[in-house]
């Protein structure tokens, strides 16, 4: 049986306790003016959050799941485009793509990097598509269904790798959505411009969630639309606002989808500790790195390439036997995670799509054997060590039987 959680695999109490003053502070300044909805709070955190993506504008929303449908709907997608993502991924990712009327289609991921693999991106561009002779616009050969954008996940932290995708993007006419709802922070080395690039400042939008687990969290559902494109913010305004640019004139259906003031308020205190916390994520996962590398034989340990700088949002390996592993942890009273267990393509939800075991296979393979290891910026160094010592300890029983990685 599991004894009673010793190191949890996410503390969101102590954060919230050490910020207790100053987060009371944002629910007194709204109550002595009842400024519930929009206003000056959110206004602050939008600014302060635009530049911290350095992106020109951010758009306040209630989630990441929103944010990501809104800035799918302000790209342009019409009823039945195509767009390609990720089978590897939260549904959120998906849910928008239908919801903002979009066919979903799935490329598979890079086995290094666990996010959208460009040369497979490409080879379904370049050989299940072609370039429709009316309209100009490339479509899939078999459905003749235009294919709008490219939604690429930076998952667990780590920015896909942009430069390929945002040419081939180019190159077809593609719309470039991040999500970036795991990515607060990111960066990203653009061999192609010699610099380096924020999450949420490369695409023509990008999508980030506050949900409270995340690198930065509301307390609450919460999200984000960050752009430099001042038409497709102004229409992701009035989306979140039932299509109002002034109250009571509706120009177009909207939604419900504002961020609440209370919620931007505290994400404002959050976000001058995120800088900080994203680097504590950091060098913690450097410091996991060192902890598990003897354990290599057994485990599979993150790979930050060359051009990202992760925020470690999850520090997640692989292991051949991944509930032994789970099951090793709890008894020590150590919680972990699995970010996602079943691939997208595989779920009930998509039967529909018809896909199959074997249809994704690097997206297969990680599912089964991934583990996500506690990981948040307060992690005391005795803690992280008594989770890589278990980590080795049952590494070594894999090795000792034979069932290396
Ligand atoms: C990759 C990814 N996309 C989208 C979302 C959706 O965000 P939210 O839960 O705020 O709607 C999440 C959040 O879990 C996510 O991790």
């Amino acid at each position: 049986m599991a004894n009673p959680t010793k190191i949890p695999f996410l503390d969101l109490v102590t954060p919230h306790q050490q910020l207790e003053a100053e987060l009371l502070t944002v629910v007194q300044k709204a109550f002595s003016n009842a400024g519930f909805i929009g206003g000056p709070m959110v206004e602050e955190f939008e600014r302060n959050f635009a530049a911290f993506c350095d992106s020109k504008y951010c758009v306040g929303v209630n989630s990441g799941t929103d944010a990501l449908r809104f800035a799918l709907m302000a790209a342009g997608v019409e009823a039945g485009d195509i767009v390609l993502t990720v089978p590897h991924t939260f549904i959120a990712t998906t849910e928008a793509i239908s919801q903002a009327g979009g066919q979903i289609a799935f490329v598979d991921i890079d086995e290094k990097t666990y996010t959208l693999d460009p040369v497979k991106l490409q080879e379904f561009i370049e050989i299940r598509c072609e370039i429709d002779r009316k309209t100009g616009k490339l479509v899939d050969r078999a459905s003749k269904r235009k294919v709008a954008g490219v939604i690429p996940v930076h998952l667990y932290g780590q920015t896909a790798d942009m430069d390929p995708i945002l040419e081939l993007a180019a190159r077809y006419n593609l719309f470039v959505i991040e999500d970036a709802c795991q990515a607060h922070g990111a960066q990203y080395f653009s061999r192609k411009n010699n610099t380096w690039k924020r999450a949420g400042s490369m695409g023509q939008a990008a999508a980030f969630s506050f949900y409270p687990g995340k690198n930065l969290g509301a307390c609450g559902d919460a999200g984000a639309i960050t752009t430099s494109d001042a038409a497709m913010a102004t229409r992701m305004r009035m989306m979140r606002d039932h299509g109002q640019a002034k109250k009571y004139y509706h120009d177009m259906e909207g939604y419900n989808g504002r961020l609440d003031a209370i919620q931007a308020g505290w994400l404002s205190v959050k976000l001058r500790h995120l800088a900080k916390w994203n680097e504590a994520r950091r060098s913690l996962a450097h410091r996991y790195h060192e902890l598990l590398a003897e354990a290599t034989g057994a485990i599979v340990i993150p790979i930050e390439a060359s051009w990202t700088k992760g925020v470690y949002h999850l520090y997640v390996v692989r292991v051949h036997d991944r509930e032994a592993l789970q099951t090793y942890l709890a008894e020590a009273g150590i919680g972990s995670g699995i970010h996602y267990p079943i691939p997208l393509h595989l779920q009930t939800a998509y039967q529909y799509l018809g896909h199959q075991k074997g249809d994704f296979p690097v997206t297969e393979r990680i599912a089964a054997e991934i583990v996500s290891l506690p990981m948040f910026p307060q992690l005391t160094h005795s803690q992280q060590d008594e989770v890589a010592s278990k980590v080795k300890e049952f590494a070594a029983t894999q090795v000792a039987s034979g069932r290396k990685s």
